[in-house]
């Protein structure tokens, strides 16, 4: 099967990113013909600096690379360069009515928040169907919060197929297991935007600081506290190996265990869990010219399945 998913590059990568996808991401690519890229172009929407835009990319390629995405295995490609992307997004586009995109709650949500109302941030979703659409996609895992996009996207492909003649593969959704919600600092989602993350490749005193900043309540080390009510042991949970889980949980049921305790093993086991990870992100960081190279050599790759798709729609709709 083709999978296929984007990540917008804004900044570096956390441990929430990681277990709700990126893990579930690099299991994929395994049996599969799995096309991951970076979405710069979605980008631009929000992030206006060359100089931060391009390290921003750089950045998602070898955290991919270091977690263990395999560049022989998986094609990990940037989506700008394969600007055959912005040609099918125009031909989608001159399909797809305005009342879907007016429908779409990620723009309406974007503004809200104070992004600016451009014609971008609303031509969204039909920028995402053309990366969909550009590869036969067969699959495209994405957290709960790109459902609407998917259906745009089978919608926009059904109506050029009816439009213009069958074209178009109906890639269906992948909704990635949500029972990895990870909790921030705050113990709202984590999220880039509510400033409650731990990167994932912090440095282990970073990490240490962030996690003595997790927010949890008053209960004093010798009173019961409840596991299931607490961030701090739902973020231990999900890094803890089973045994100290349930050590930890009987300790809280109990009593006589401080949050303290728990936040520095906590600090200990996402620093442990991503040590290897972090040497070989070293030497990644180190070897530019080697990054450049992987990623040249998936843009080619990639490239070269998108031409096929476009021809077949430039075709289809008698452009060219
Ligand atoms: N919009 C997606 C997000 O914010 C990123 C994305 C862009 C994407 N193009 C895509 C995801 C195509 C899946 C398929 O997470």
């Amino acid at each position: 099967m083709r999978v296929l998913s984007g990540i917008q590059p804004s900044g570096a990568l956390h441990i929430g990113n990681y277990m709700g996808a990126i893990r579930q991401y690099i299991d994929l690519q395994r049996g599969n013909d799995a096309y991951y890229f970076v979405a710069d172009y979605h980008a631009l929407t929000s992030v206006r600096d060359a100089g931060k835009l391009r390290g921003y990319v750089f950045e998602v390629i070898v955290d991919l690379l270091a977690l263990g995405l395999d560049p022989e295995t998986a094609t990990l490609f940037v989506q700008s360069d394969v600007p055959e992307t912005t040609e099918l997004a125009w031909l989608l586009t001159s399909v797809t009515p305005m009342g879907w995109l007016e429908k779409c709650v990620s723009y309406k949500d974007k503004v809200q928040q104070g992004l600016p109302a451009e014609h971008g941030l609303f031509a969204y979703p039909v920028l995402q169907a053309a990366d969909i659409l550009l590869y036969d996609a067969d699959v495209v895992p994405v957290g709960q919060d790109q459902k609407q996009h998917l259906e745009i996207t089978r919608d926009i492909a059904e109506r050029f197929n009816h439009v213009h003649g069958e074209t178009f593969k109906l890639p269906k959704p992948y909704i990635l297991d949500t029972v990895a919600v990870v909790p921030g600092l705050d113990g709202r989602k984590m999220s880039k935007s509510y400033d409650n993350t731990v990167e994932i490749f912090d440095d282990p005193k970073t990490i240490l600081k962030k996690c003595k900043k997790i927010v949890t309540d008053s209960t004093p080390v010798e009173s019961p506290k409840d596991p299931d009510r607490d961030n701090l042991f739902q973020l231990f949970k999900l890094f803890a190996p089973v045994d100290q889980t349930s050590e930890v949980e009987s300790r809280y049921r109990s009593g006589g265990i401080g949050y303290g305790e728990v936040k520095v093993r906590l600090a200990e086991h996402i620093t442990a869990r991503f040590a290897e990870p972090r040497e070989r992100r070293a030497e990644l960081v180190a070897s530019p010219a080697k990054v450049a190279e992987i990623r040249q050599a998936a843009a080619e790759k990639a490239r070269k399945t998108a031409r096929i798709v476009l021809d077949r729609a430039r075709n289809a709709c008698g452009v060219g």
